[in-house]
C-alpha cells in the first residue's frame, strides 16, 4: 500500500497536471481532493494540449480509477463538457473508471453570479478569483446551506433544501447585489437533470478507497491550487476557498492521515500568481515579461497573464515547512536557458530589517523588498536532456542550489511541456 499526494508549492500553475498524469501511469487511483473548475492542469500527449478542470489528470491512463472527493466542488456544467471533451478525445470515461463523491457540493448557478458581482462590487478590494463560483460555494457549505452532489439524486429532499436555501440567496441576490433573483422551478429542473446525467458516477468514495487502501493500491492524490493560496496559510484574504495543503486531502477522501506519507511538492523555477495579493518577486520590468513569453505563461483557466517573478526562496521554504512536503518536483527549468543570470530570493528586507522567515501578515508583506543571491544562467536549450548529468553545468548547479535550500530530495525535473520531458530521480509510490 503506497500513497503519493501532488501539491503545489507557490501560487498554482506549477505543472502539478503534467505530473499526476506522470504518476497516474503507476496508480491503481487518482483522487483530486479540493477546489473546482477554478483548477487548470495541462497535458500536453503527443503534442495535443489538453486542459483539465475538474476530472482528474490521470484519466488519461489506462487503468487508474479516477474520484472526486468529498472537499471538491462541482460545476455540472463543467463537468458534464469536460465528459464530452474526453470522450471525443477517445478516452474510457465510463462509471467504472470515474466516480464522484456523493458528498461534493454543487456550484449553483447563484454561486457564479455571487461571486462576479462580488468582486466588481469590491472593485479595489477583489479578490482577482476565476469567477466560477468557488468562494460562495464553500461558504455556503460551511454555513450548511449548501446542496451535495448525492441531493441531485432525491427529487423531494432536493426540492426542500433549494427552496429554503433560494430564499435566503435571492434575499442577498435581491437586497445587496442588487440583481434579478432565480427563479426556483428553473433551477430545480436542471439541477435534477444534471443529477440524471451524473448518476452511474455517483458513489460513497470514501468506502472505495478504504477498500482500496486495504487492498495495498497506489493512491495518487492530486491537489489543486498551491500552498500559498491555501486558505488557512496562504496570503489571506488572497487566497482561495479551500485548504490547499496535503492534510486536506485525508479530510476530503475520508481515508487516515496515516496512510498520506510521500507528499510531492511541485514548484516552478520561477514564480507566477494570477490575481491580486503581494507577491514579492514580481518582476513589472522586461524581464517579468519575458519570463511570461517564454514560460506561456497565462492561465489555464482564464487566459489571464500571470504575474512572473523569480523564485521566492522564503516562500518556498515556508510551503516545505507549512504543508509538510518531503520531496520536490522542479518545473519549467527549461524556460530559464538564455537567461545570463538568475535571481532567487533568500530573504526580504521589510522596513529596514531582514525577514528569513515568511511574514504572516500580508501588509508586512506588501512591503517586502527581496535579498536576492544570484546564479549563472546557461544559454543551451535542455528539452531533450534525459539525467541531470546531461545539463549544463550552471542548470544543475541551480537545481543543486535549489534542492539544497529546500532541505528535501529531489523526485523530478521537468524540463518541458511533452508528457515525455521529465528527469526521474526516484519513484516516490516507493519510497
Ligand atoms: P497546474 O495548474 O499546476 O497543472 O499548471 P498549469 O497547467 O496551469 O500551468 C503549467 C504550464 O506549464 C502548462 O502549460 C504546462 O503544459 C507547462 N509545463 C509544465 N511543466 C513544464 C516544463 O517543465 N517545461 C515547460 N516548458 N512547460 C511546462
Ligand atoms: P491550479 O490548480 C492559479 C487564484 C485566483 C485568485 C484566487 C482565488 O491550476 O494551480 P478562486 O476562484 O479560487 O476563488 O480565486 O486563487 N487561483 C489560482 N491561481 N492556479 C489555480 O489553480 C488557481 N485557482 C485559483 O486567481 O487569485
Ligand atoms: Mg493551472
Amino acid at each position: 500500500m503506497s500513497s503519493v499526494v501532488i501539491v503545489g508549492s507557490q501560487w498554482g500553475d506549477e505543472g502539478k497536471g503534467k505530473m499526476v498524469d506522470y504518476y497516474a501511469g503507476l496508480a491503481d487511483a487518482v483522487v483530486r481532493y479540493q477546489g473546482g473548475s477554478n483548477a487548470g492542469h495541462t497535458l500536453v500527449i503527443d503534442g495535443k494540449k489538453i486542459v483539465m478542470h475538474l476530472i482528474p489528470a490521470g484519466i488519461l491512463r489506462e487503468k487508474p480509477l479516477c474520484i472526486l472527493a468529498d472537499n471538491v466542488v462541482i460545476e455540472p456544467n463543467t463537468l458534464l463538457s469536460e465528459i464530452g471533451m474526453l470522450k471525443d478525445a477517445g478516452c474510457n470515461i465510463s462509471p467504472s473508471r470515474f466516480k464522484i463523491s456523493a458528498r461534493a457540493h454543487v456550484t449553483m448557478p447563484y454561486h457564479i453570479m455571487v461571486d462576479h458581482l462580488r468582486e466588481i462590487k469590491r472593485a479595489r478590494a477583489k479578490i482577482g478569483t476565476t469567477g466560477r463560483g468557488i468562494g460562495p460555494t464553500y461558504e455556503d457549505k460551511a454555513a450548511r446551506r449548501g446542496i451535495r452532489v448525492g441531493d441531485l439524486l432525491h427529487p423531494e429532499v432536493l426540492k426542500e433544501r433549494l427552496e429554503i436555501i433560494l430564499d435566503d440567496r435571492n434575499y442577498y441576490i435581491k437586497n445587496y447585489l442588487e440583481e434579478t433573483p432565480f427563479a426556483f422551478d428553473k433551477l430545480f429542473d436542471e439541477a435534477l437533470k444534471f443529477g440524471e446525467q451524473l448518476a452511474p458516477y455517483i458513489d460513497d468514495t470514501s468506502l472505495l478507497l478504504w477498500n482500496m487502501c486495504r487492498e495495498n493500491k497506489n493512491i495518487l492524490f492530486e491537489g489543486a491550487q498551491g500552498i500559498m493560496l491555501d486558505l488557512n496559510g496562504g496570503t489571506y484574504p488572497y487566497v482561495t476557498s479551500s485548504n490547499t495543503t496535503p492534510a486536506a486531502a485525508a479530510v476530503s477522501a475520508g481515508v487516515s492521515p496515516a496512510f498520506l506519507k510521500n507528499i510531492v511538492g511541485v514548484a516552478k523555477a520561477y514564480t507566477t500568481r494570477v490575481g491580486e495579493g503581494p507577491m514579492p518577486t514580481e518582476l513589472n520590468c522586461e524581464v517579468g515579461d519575458l519570463l511570461r513569453f517564454q514560460g506561456g505563461e497565462y492561465g489555464a483557466t482564464t487566459g489571464r497573464p500571470r504575474r512572473c517573478g523569480w523564485l521566492d526562496m522564503v516562500a518556498l521554504r515556508y510551503a516545505i515547512r507549512y504543508a509538510g512536503i518531503t520531496s520536490l518536483i522542479l518545473t519549467k527549468i527549461d524556460i530559464l536557458s538564455g537567461f545570463p543570470e538568475i535571481k532567487v530570493a533568500v530573504a526580504y528586507e521589510i522596513n529596514g530589517k531582514r525577514y528569513d522567515e515568511f511574514p504572516y501578515d500580508i501588509s508586512v508583506l506588501y512591503e517586502a523588498k527581496p535579498i536576492y543571491e544570484i546564479l549563472p544562467g546557461w544559454k543551451e536549450d535542455i528539452k531533450g536532456a534525459s539525467s541531470l548529468d546531461e545539463l549544463p553545468e550552471n542548470a544543475r548547479n541551480y537545481v543543486n542550489w535549489i534542492v539544497e535550500r529546500a532541505g528535501i530530495p529531489l523526485v523530478m525535473l521537468s524540463v518541458g511541456a511533452q508528457r515525455g520531458e521529465s528527469i526521474e530521480a526516484y519513484n516516490p509510490f516507493k519510497a
